[in-house]
């Protein structure tokens, strides 16, 4: 089997070392990383026409997007009408990642538990909605509506910090486009869990759970990020929760996309928010979650590059080997992520502890040596016998990950 992966961050690294153990990986641009486990080919993400005319010439079985984008932008769509077989839904179904105005509402249609909202253009009624859930003593979270990199979210409890969210976004338009529609969505107190789910079109399969760290620091404090770290399995989550979450969440949204005439095949990540032992959807990615993936891939066995095959070919998807090893992933990121952080800056890999792998995610060569390119610079993750000891070699590998403003988050599985 020959597989293109389209993409060059850490979850494409992780991706491409699953599936090199199973099958001859090519990935497009790819990164420094992920040419120790494939063949890397400079053809942007973007450049769907390259990408097409790519998969072509090396007769690939299956190409795997990667990153949200090129899915917005059609890219499967491309690949499927060239007739290769492709994971990753059509730009119809990515919809369901662009637009959080149109997924909540699409969730309301299927009935999927999500917290209760509304969505605004226009500042003066969104605070005042807002202000009615501060006064039933609700927190408030006031999200971009488009694609703002994991970064248009932000969680307020002071009446102060809700307008000023509202004003970045709708008045002073810091995300763009992506700010012009806005959520204002009461806020759920409770633990996250991120399941992804393979889609074939007719047949899901769901990965195992892990959990994600999207705050910046320590104590769930700091600005939202792409993502600061994740493991697997979470003790929280056991396989009840995620049959009802399978069933409330994962198959209403399929059956509501095949009734409008959409074949989702790909992944579906259905993030989860328990609070009070109910399980709501705070959001779909049409893609694999980053920091998620670098932990699931630790704790598959033999089967994911069939299954993967199965889904892009709309058939029924065979089980995949689930290992008792336990993952813990940390990312190491530039300082200053995720705001202005400087690029550019030497990596020295300092020696790894057993079960360690280092997946990269913003590095890149120049002048034969390893640097910096990205916020997210790398993400060092080890499996273990227990969430203990992998999440022991987590972090001495993290250590040996050394360059000038290095920093990562102290608490992730802990
Ligand atoms: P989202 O991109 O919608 O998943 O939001 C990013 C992060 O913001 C989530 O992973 C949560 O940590 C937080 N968040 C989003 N919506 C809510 C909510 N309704 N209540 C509490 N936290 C939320
Ligand atoms: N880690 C969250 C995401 O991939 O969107």
């Amino acid at each position: 089997m020959r597989i293109l992966i389209v993409g060059s961050g850490g979850r494409e690294h992780a991706l491409a070392w699953k599936l090199a153990q199973e099958a001859e990986v090519i990935c497009a641009p790819g990164n420094p990383g992920i040419a120790l486990v494939g063949e890397c080919v400079p053809v942007a993400a973007t450049d769907h026409n390259g990408l097409t005319a790519l998969a072509l010439a090396r007769e690939v079985d299956l190409v795997l997007v990667g990153p949200e984008n090129p899915l917005v932008a059609g890219l499967a769509d491309k690949l499927r009408g060239a007739g290769i077989a492709t994971l990753g839904p059509g730009a119809d179904g990515a919809q369901l990642e662009a637009s959080k105005a149109y997924s909540k509402a699409l969730m309301v249609e299927a009935g999927v538990p999500t917290p209760r909202f509304e969505t605004f253009f226009d500042p003066l009624s969104a605070k005042a909605f807002a202000g009615s859930l501060l006064m039933q003593g609700k927190g408030v979270v006031v999200k971009a509506s488009g694609n703002a990199l994991g970064k248009g979210v932000m969680v307020c409890s002071e009446p102060e910090e809700v307008a000023e969210a509202i004003d970045a976004m709708l008045v002073d338009r810091e995300f763009g486009d992506a700010g012009a529609e806005i959520v204002i969505e009461e806020r759920l107190i409770g633990y996250e869990f991120s399941l992804l789910t393979l889609c074939s079109g007719t047949d899901f399969r769901s990965l195992p759970v892990a959990q994600d760290y999207k705050r910046a620091l320590d104590g769930d404090r700091g600005p939202n990020t792409g993502g600061m770290g994740s493991y697997s399995p979470v003790g929280t989550v056991d396989a009840g929760m995620v049959a009802r979450v399978e069933a409330s969440t994962v198959k209403p949204i399929l059956d509501a996309m095949r009734s409008r005439g959409i074949d989702y095949r790909g992944v579906l990540f259905s993030g989860m928010m328990v609070e009070e032992g109910v399980a709501y959807c705070l959001e779909y990615n049409v893609r694999f979650g980053d920091p998620e993936t670098q932990s699931v891939v630790r704790r598959l066995g033999n089967g994911f590059a069939v299954a993967l095959g199965a889904c892009a070919n709309g058939a029924e998807i065979p089980s995949i080997e689930v290992l008792d090893d336990a993952a813990v992933t940390v990312v190491v990121a530039s300082g200053g992520y995720p705001g202005t952080y400087a690029k550019g800056k030497q990596i020295e890999l300092g020696p790894m502890p057993g079960g360690v792998e280092v997946f990269h995610s913003g590095t890149s060569v120049a002048d034969g040596k390893l640097v910096t390119a990205g916020g997210r610079v790398c993400a060092v993750s080890a499996a273990g016998a227990t969430q203990d000891e992998a999440r022991k070699n987590a972090y001495q590998g993290a250590e040996q990950v050394k360059f000038e403003g290095a920093f990562f988050r102290r608490d992730i599985a802990s």
